[in-house]
């Protein structure tokens, strides 16, 4: 984990938050290689679950929403964890995380009785600061779902079985996040809330939780590095009938990166309730019923960390050994071709004119496509290698016979195959390997 924060930080794809004035616990903020790797794992995501499907539309609720939402959800009750305070130096635990549940772990002292401690973020809206002015920072984005449900069939004529998507932030006050981005107060989600017939609720559980296991192998995650854990009586969320973690063995351990849950229909009944709202679906035969809900629910920052985890390789001695550089460890990340935040790098051989000039040219044409980086700095391997531990997939080399035969190398991150390839056919080239 080490060597994965120490890369993201030195080459800009994670950095820790307001770092000029020492940070702030647990916040991180993407840099510019970062914001380009979560931009893809978010375009992937939805192509999937969203572009590719009939039985799928979009949605973008606000963050703030009307605190009932949270009284309905049951997230004001239930969002809780139980925590311990010790006596003397006033640390606290959470409960189901110690050994002995009667002594302080840092100086020995004894422990209070567990009260139940909310995760919600308070905050206050508008400019009085009272009861009624309380709001909250929502702690999952399916809420924005829910409560959209009779928006969302009456403008699109969805028929059920069809599902709503949406990514966004969401907000959970942590007693105890750590790990880098894998458990932070602010963060990301991408879920989804499939509405189902009641009788049909298992066949579609069953179905998305094969089609989420699958999304990661084909963005090229290894298959022993992931499984699925379903969850035990004593953990299921206050509205689960039953949930699978899809879990990734991270450096500290198999930890959840997904959480498939069959929710019934506990969140429509209690908008329901709340609202007075009618929030059942007529079938076409004139049947009425409160559909049941799938959700595959996946954050965005936990998944991104396994990627960059999972594309990590250090290669002892380097891959080349031409020059006294290479023989360097030389780091290689491997990312899936649609992650990959830079798609090709061109490298003129030299800085100078003519050679400059037609690097530049291709540059702008390319830029027009992908995210492509041009570099002219320093010797060749060393700018293959910069570009390989960022994970960039193609490595264009501008040379002296460039000018003459009109062709550049294309060097491939994986393979290191080099192709000989017509400048003017190089955006169909790229095309046809990226595409
Ligand atoms: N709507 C259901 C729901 O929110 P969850 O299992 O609590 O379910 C879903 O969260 C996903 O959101 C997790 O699998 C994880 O990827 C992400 N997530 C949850 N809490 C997080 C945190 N504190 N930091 C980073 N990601 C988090």
């Amino acid at each position: 984990m080490e060597k994965i924060v120490s890369l993201a930080k030195r080459r800009g794809f994670i950095f820790p938050s307001s770092e000029i004035y020492g940070g702030l616990a647990s916040c991180y903020d993407y840099g510019p290689l970062g914001v380009e790797l979560k931009n893809n794992i978010k375009k992937a995501w939805w192509k999937k679950v969203v572009q590719e499907r009939d039985d799928m539309v979009g949605l973008d609720a606000s963050i703030l929403m009307n605190p009932k939402v949270w009284e309905a959800s049951g997230h004001l009750k239930g969002f809780v964890d139980p925590l311990a305070e010790c006596k003397s130096c006033h640390k606290r635990f959470k409960l189901d995380g110690l050994k002995d549940k009667n002594k302080c772990s840092e100086c020995g002292g004894i422990l209070t009785e567990a009260k139940n401690f909310n995760l919600l973020f308070k905050t206050f809206m508008g400019p009085v600061e009272g009861d009624s002015a309380v709001i909250y920072l929502r702690p999952e984005t399916a809420q924005g779902i829910f409560v959209n449900f009779n928006n969302v069939l009456q403008s699109s004529r969805m028929k059920v079985p069809f599902g709503i998507a949406q990514i966004g932030k969401s907000f959970r006050n942590e007693i105890t996040p750590g790990n880098f981005i894998f458990r932070t107060r602010e963060f990301e989600q991408m879920e989804l809330e499939f509405f189902v017939k009641p009788n049909e609720a298992k066949k579609w559980y069953k179905y998305w939780l094969k089609q989420r296991f699958d999304w990661y192998l084909d963005l090229g995650i290894k298959k022993k590095n992931l499984r699925l854990r379903e969850h035990g009586e004593d953990e299921l969320a206050h509205y689960a009938r039953s949930c699978f973690d899809v879990e990734y063995k991270f450096p500290f351990g198999w930890s959840e990166l997904e959480g498939v849950a069959d929710r019934g229909d506990f969140d429509l009944k209690q908008h329901q309730k709340f609202s007075n709202q009618d929030m059942s679906y007529q079938d076409q035969d004139g049947k009425k019923y409160i559909p049941y809900v799938i959700e595959p629910s996946a954050g965005v920052d936990r998944p991104l960390l396994a990627f960059l985890v999972d594309a990590y390789e250090e290669i002892k001695g380097g891959r080349t050994t031409t020059t006294q550089a290479n023989k360097e460890q030389e780091v290689v990340l491997r990312l899936h071709k649609d992650l990959a935040p830079i798609k090709a790098a061109i490298l003129p051989l030299s800085k100078k004119e003519p050679l400059k000039k037609v690097a530049q040219s291709i540059y702008k044409d390319l830029k027009k496509y992908w995210m492509v980086q041009y570099d002219e700095v320093g010797s060749i391997g060393r700018r293959y290698r910069r570009q390989d531990e960022i994970g960039t997939l193609y490595c264009i080399t501008v040379d002296f016979d460039s000018l003459d035969d009109k062709k550049v190398t294309i060097r491939d991150r994986d393979t290191m195959k080099q192709d000989r390839v017509a400048i003017s056919a190089l955006v169909d080239y790229l095309k046809n390997k990226l595409d």
